[in-house]
């Protein structure tokens, strides 16, 4: 906090990792950060796709910023440890992480067979618990840093159209209570994003358009901003957290005969 303002100083982003770096939502977030000076280390899965957004990235740095990655399928959680290191390696340290990979499952396929509902959670709730076991162990030891995790407004509360993705975004945004609990003493932010409807390739087969709807651009402008503050957590845009304080205290008896 500085001497002649109650704000709290912004956090600095100049080193920072970003897993899932191909989401459309993590592209607008980097090249924001590029825009700020920062330094990037990007993980996405496929390599063509990676390539495109390092080749993009390094087009909008100045020669004093790094920015590189690797290619890695992230519900491998045996490479975890292998990419923090290089990314740590690469940037000479770590101001910031935003794991932002993520799928949304067919429910209709997830509740017909339990493998796929498994593989959904090991996908959007486990591997992410597994990158932050280690990665608050390292900012915790640093004494300073900025975890910020994309989750969902989902999380928020189980509906038949999309319970095992709202089941793991929610296992998620419980383990980031905790662990914001557990690093607060020790200067590290971790930030719960939960967005709403954002027009990006993972809502392709929904029905997109109307006043719910955001851009990427958009969710990323937020994210960025609740990263430099060390927010707690953030709904994005702003009016999903009254439309969830509505949807969580709609009384299990009613909720459970409406179609959502
Ligand atoms: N779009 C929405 O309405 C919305 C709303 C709330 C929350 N979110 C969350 O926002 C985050 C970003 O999603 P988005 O909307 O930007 O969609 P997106 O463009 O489809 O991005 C999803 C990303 O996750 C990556 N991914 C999936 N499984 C992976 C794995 N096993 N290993 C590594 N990467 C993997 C995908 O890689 P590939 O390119 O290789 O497939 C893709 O880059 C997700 O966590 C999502 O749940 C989205």
């Amino acid at each position: 906090m500085s001497l002649f303002s109650l704000r709290p100083a912004k956090r600095p982003l100049r080193r920072v990792v970003l897993l899932g770096a191909t989401s459309a939502i993590a592209e607008q977030v980097a090249r924001r950060l590029v825009a700020q000076g920062a330094s990037l280390y990007c993980v996405g899965r496929q390599p063509q796709k990676l390539d495109a957004l390092l080749d993009d990235l390094n087009v909008r740095a100045g020669s004093a910023q790094r920015i590189d990655g690797s290619c890695a399928d992230l519900t491998d959680s045996a490479r975890h440890a292998e990419l923090i290191d290089a990314a740590e390696q690469h940037l000479g340290g770590i101001d910031a992480v935003l794991i932002a990979h993520g799928t949304l499952p067919d429910q209709q396929a997830c509740s017909a067979d339990a493998n796929t509902a498994l593989e959904q959670i090991n996908t959007n709730a486990l591997s992410v618990i597994s990158l932050l076991t280690h990665l608050a162990n390292r900012l915790e030891q640093q004494q300073h840093g900025v975890i910020a995790v994309i989750g969902s407004v989902a999380g928020d509360r189980g509906r038949q159209s999309n319970y095992v993705y709202g089941a793991a975004k929610g296992m998620v945004a419980i383990f980031l209570q905790g662990l914001r609990n557990r690093l607060a003493g020790a200067n590290v932010a971790v930030v719960t994003i939960k967005p709403g409807f954002v027009d990006t390739p993972m809502t392709a087969g929904l029905n997109k358009g109307g006043p719910l709807w955001a851009t990427p651009e958009r969710v990323a402008q937020g994210i960025v901003r609740a990263m430099h503050k060390g927010a707690n957590v953030v709904y994005l845009p702003w009016f999903w957290r009254p439309i969830m304080l509505i949807i969580k205290h709609i009384p299990e008896a009613l909720f459970k005969r409406m179609s959502l």
